[in-house]
Order: structure tokens, then C-alpha cells, then sequence
């Protein structure tokens, strides 16, 4: 049973990790109450520090995993918030292990490889969070493939780390629905030729008007209905 159109060529769904299937901004929620009043500007900072460390690293041609970014970012981030007790730091580290997936995923999942379709995810993260945090939401039995970029040594948006998904999943990429939260991370899929789905939960401004997807949502349950 095919997905409606615009993704009815498409034989597997590749979903972006952290922010699409778990919520990054669950783990400074989950010590809110200890962190104070900058818990929401602690949480964005230290995501786009994080992005922002895979992007640079990428240009410059290196690479370092994306746990030790994340930690790296952290380390940024509380340094900008003085007022944040650094004792933080460790059970902020093992949160962000175990993140919240948003409600809808499982069913969504569910759903989707009922529907004929193979599920995957593609993340910047390396194999040994991306397990803990598909562990720890019990997503492992909904997932046909998880693929890190680990091995292509390099971050989204390079064209090796998306060819890791082809190649991985046997497909081409006009078969398989890309979907995330990020939208830079769209316009790489898209890029590349993959049929992409924006998932703009908090109703964000559309960018990259040379790379666009082909369906906004606003909850992964609606790549279901046409
Ligand atoms: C990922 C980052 C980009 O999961 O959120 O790949």
C-alpha cells in the first residue's frame, strides 16, 4: 500500500534522529527544575553549538564523533551560563543518552512499515548513542536499519554521509522519503535526490528556497494522509 502522493514512489522511510524521532530539548526539561529560570536558552545553545561543531568540523575536512561534540557543546553552553551550577554537566550528558522520542513515533513507525514501507534512521549521531537512545525508547523492533555517518567520517550535509542510506538500504534515493526537523538537513536530502519531508513542529520559517521539501508537517503521524 503505497504512502499518498507526493512520496507514492517511495519504498522506505529515512528519518533524522535528534530533534525528528527524540527530543533533543528533553533533556534539560528533564532537570528544569534544578537548572532555574536559562533551562531553555542552556538547551538552545547547546544544540546549535552542537550543530555548529559538525558543520565546521566537516568543512575542515575532520571529523570527531558526534557524542564528543555533543559533550563539547555542553561544556560551551554552560560556560555561557554561568549562573548554571556545573554539576549539571553528567546528568545532563546521560540525559541527552536517553532522550524522549515525541509521542506519536512509535505509532507513526508502526504505521508506516505496515503500510509495506522499510524504516531507517540516518544521524550525525555514532553507533554507540544512536543504540542507547533507540534502546532506551524501545524503537529497535520498529527500525529495520539505524545507519551512523560514523563510517563515512564526515557529517550531514555531505553527500557521503546521505549515500551511506542508499547504499545501506539498496535503494535510490528517489525511493526513499527523507524525513526531518531540520531544515538544512532537508535541503541536503533533497540534494541528493531524496523524496523530503520537513517536520516543523514549532512552526519555524521555510529557508533554502533552492532545496525544498515536498511536503511540510507539522507530526510524523501525518506523512500517513494525503
Ligand atoms: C541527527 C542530527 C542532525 O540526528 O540531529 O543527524
Amino acid at each position: 500500500m503505497p504512502l499518498p502522493s507526493p512520496f507514492d514512489a517511495a519504498r522506505a522511510v529515512v528519518f533524522d534522529a535528534y530533534g525528528t524521532l527524540f527530543d533533543v530539548h528533553s533533556a534539560v526539561q528533564r532537570h528544569a527544575a534544578a537548572i532555574g529560570a536559562e533551562a531553555a536558552s542552556l538547551s538552545e545553545t547547546w544544540r546549535h553549538k552542537q550543530l555548529e561543531y559538525s558543520w565546521v568540523l566537516s568543512l575542515a575536512g575532520r571529523y570527531a564523533p558526534f557524542s564528543a561534540l555533543t559533550a563539547q557543546a555542553l561544556d560551551y553552553a554552560l560556560a555561557k551560563h554561568p549562573g548554571i551550577d556545573r554539576s549539571m554537566r553528567a546528568p545532563l550528558l546521560d540525559a541527552y543518552r536517553r532522550l524522549d522520542p515525541y509521542p506519536e513515533v512509535p505509532a507513526a513507525l508502526g504505521a508506516l512499515r505496515r503500510a509495506g514501507l522499510a524504516t531507517a534512521i540516518l544521524s550525525n549521531g555514532d553507533p554507540g548513542m544512536l543504540d542507547e537512545a533507540v534502546r532506551s525508547a524501545s524503537l529497535g523492533p520498529l527500525l529495520d536499519a539505524v545507519i551512523s555517518v560514523d563510517p563515512a567520517g564526515t557529517f550531514k550535509t555531505s553527500p557521503r554521509a546521505y549515500a551511506l542510506a542508499t547504499d545501506r538500504l539498496g535503494l535510490p534515493a528517489a525511493a526513499i522519503l527523507f524525513v526531518s526537523s531540520n531544515r538544512w538537513d532537508v535541503a541536503g536530502a533533497a540534494g541528493q535526490g531524496f523524496l523530503p519531508a520537513w517536520v516543523n513542529r514549532t512552526g519555524q520559517p521555510d529557508e533554502y528556497p533552492d532545496l525544498p521539501p515536498l511536503r511540510v508537517i507539522d507530526r510524523l503521524d501525518a506523512l500517513l494522509h494525503g
